[in-house]
């Protein structure tokens, strides 16, 4: 990753932020307008910022919102980059890594993913509390460390920061969303998963399973940073109905507005910086 563009995306990131951020935000598939709204701040596209790969997906927009949100300098990311789109993992962590070193210190992910757990039902929030990195990747590699990193080795124990999972609880119980604790699985797609692979993550511990996230977690990670994530479950594998990609943007459009406020609750009562 080249320092130079980084430093140089931070810099833009704090430019229109007014200063240091707060905390940094990726939105999912489908979760774009609704956390867009709540910031007062301006929109930068993603081809403004240095060294950020432009995106392709539907659902997936490509700009950056900086701004105010509460009394937090934020940045939301709309639109990621995945594996299952010939991305490398460094591309993948890119904006994560340019909002930390603009001075997020919490880094809020957001995904659709599917859910494996028999309890869950479509329209659910998941919490995560651990993950499973089965993408075969990992965006620490490489001879020189990342950028802002401090060590080599990361301890990947309460990656999902247990004062910020409680946070999360804390509002989800106060706004009347259920939140189901779980593990997530981050596999690269596209293909969703078949009845052998369900059954296999079910049993090594996977609650949710889905195309992001845990290179992202990991970069953050890596950079000392704190993580809350909350997957929308959009589909149930179980259920008969084969996946389609059209019913998952459905589904997080429609239930998108729950995990914004628990986004937005959580921002209003991070520490102030
Ligand atoms: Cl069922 N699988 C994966 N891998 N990603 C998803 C999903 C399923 N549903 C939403 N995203």
């Amino acid at each position: 990753m080249k320092r130079k563009r980084l430093d140089a995306a931070a810099g833009l990131l704090r430019e229109k932020a007014g200063g240091d951020l707060d905390c940094a935000i990726v939105l999912g598939s489908g979760f774009g307008a609704v956390l867009r709204d709540r910031i007062d701040g301006t929109t930068i596209p993603y081809r403004k910022i240095d060294g950020m790969p432009e995106p392709t997906i539907a659902g997936h927009a490509g700009e950056a919102h900086v701004g105010r949100l509460h009394d937090k300098r934020v940045v939301a990311f709309s639109g990621r980059f995945h594996l299952y789109e010939g991305r490398d993992a460094t591309e993948v962590i890119y904006p994560v890594v340019a909002a930390a070193l603009a001075g997020a210190k919490t880094i809020v992910l957001t995904n659709a993913a599917g859910g494996i757990n028999a309890d869950y039902r479509a329209g659910d929030v998941m919490l995560l509390v651990d993950q499973l990195n089965l993408t075969g990747q990992n965006p620490l590699t490489g001879v020189e460390l990342l950028p802002g990193a401090g060590a080599r080795f990361v301890d990947m124990v309460d990656a999902y920061a247990p004062h910020l999972r409680e946070l999360a609880r804390h509002m989800a119980a106060e706004y009347g969303i259920v939140l189901h604790d779980g593990v997530y699985a981050g596999l690269t797609g596209p293909t969703y998963e078949t009845p052998a692979e369900i059954r296999y993550l079910r049993t090594i511990g996977a609650d949710a399973v889905g195309m992001s996230t845990v290179l992202e977690t990991i970069a953050a990670r890596a950079l000392g940073r704190d993580v809350v994530g909350f997957s929308l479950i959009t589909n149930v594998h179980g259920s008969g109905a084969p996946t389609s990609h059209d019913d998952v943007l459905e589904v997080s459009q429609r239930s998108a507005e729950g995990v914004a406020r628990l986004v937005e609750g959580i921002v209003a009562n991070l520490d102030p910086a």
